[in-house]
């Protein structure tokens, strides 16, 4: 009888132990302040979710390296942040749909020592059926979108992987799990990212880093006030005020989401949302949208 409880609490113990260490091993730590020593690398850091990362960033202590094309923005960024919060902040220009602009932005990513922290945000949308829109934009934006994070994320990763203390956020978004109409080229790269972390962290299970795939809604940014929305945007003024959230908001929900599983929505409406393609086939819903001139 004895002998019998013995067994039971081995066994017992073994499964506790077993299921503690997938769970540490899936999630590679949660997010932690920066103690005046980490740094942490933005992406599309001029303006929205990326300023806003760097905003929470620096105010938790990270040393930031800020990327985008606008220098001055990211230049009046890195002062403000800097005074205010007393970290270094290093500002680098450039143009992510271009191949040597990622080129140059991988090397300095290689050579920080204490990279704790990469956030590839940088993205646009445009507006038109695929025909409708440039052949430039559409490669710009398959670029930016999938290519940059992926050279990005492998220049990062060594040196997490070898100081096993890291994380990459990799910014999606809630059309990851549609096929909307008028968004052929952003709904697939933005899957991409969904992935490609998701893949990516099952790769690294147990190193100490984590990935997250952030997939907002519609958040209040520079996004939909850029030229491609300006132009030819019909639909934002329809939607309604309740589906929007803050830069803030969803920086704080990517943070304590941080290595609690891969795919990070937030917003309960985004979550709902997100979750009808798996009672409506997404080809399904975007012939709706199209029928319905959306
Ligand atoms: N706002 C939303 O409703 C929403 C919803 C879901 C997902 N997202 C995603 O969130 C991310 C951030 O967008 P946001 O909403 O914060 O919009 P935003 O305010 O327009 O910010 C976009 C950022 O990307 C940078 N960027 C654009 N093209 C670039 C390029 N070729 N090279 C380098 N940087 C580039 C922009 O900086 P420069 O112009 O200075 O280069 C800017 O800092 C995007 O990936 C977007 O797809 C947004």
């Amino acid at each position: 009888m004895r002998g019998q409880t013995h067994k039971w609490a081995i066994g017992a113990g073994a499964l506790v132990g077993a299921a503690l260490w997938v769970h540490h091993s899936r999630a590679g730590g949660t997010y932690r302040p920066g103690d005046g020593a980490l740094w942490a690398a933005i992406t599309g850091a001029s303006s929205g979710i990326g300023e806003a990362f760097a905003r929470r960033l620096a105010a938790d202590r990270y040393h930031l390296l800020l990327i985008a094309r606008r220098r001055e923005q990211l230049e009046r960024l890195a002062d403000d942040l800097s005074r205010r919060h007393g970290v270094q902040v290093e500002v680098l220009p450039a143009n992510l749909a271009h191949d040597t602009d990622i080129a140059r932005v991988a090397q300095r990513l290689g050579e920080l020592d204490r990279l704790t922290l990469l956030v590839n945000n940088a993205g646009f949308g445009t507006v038109g059926t695929f025909t409708a829109v440039s052949e430039h934009s559409q490669t710009d934006m398959i670029r930016l979108h999938t290519e940059a994070p992926a050279r990005l994320t492998h220049s990062a990763l060594p040196g997490m992987i070898a100081r096993k203390q890291g994380a990459i956020i990799n910014v999606s978004s809630t059309a990851a799990f549609f096929a909307l109409p008028g968004n052929a080229t952003y709904c697939a790269t933005k899957r991409f990212l969904v992935t490609f972390s998701e893949t990516l962290s099952i790769e690294l299970a147990g190193r100490g880093v984590t990935v997250q795939a952030l997939c907002p809604g519609f958040t209040r940014t520079g996004f939909h006030a850029s030229e491609n929305f300006r132009t030819g945007g019909k639909h934002l003024p329809q939607t309604p005020a309740f589906l929007w959230m803050t830069s803030e908001a969803v920086v704080s929900c990517s943070l304590r989401a941080l290595g609690r599983g891969v795919v990070c929505i937030p917003g309960a409406i985004n979550q709902l949302i997100a979750k009808t393609p798996a009672l409506i086939p997404p080809e399904v819903i975007g012939r709706a949208m199209r029928a319905f001139g959306l």
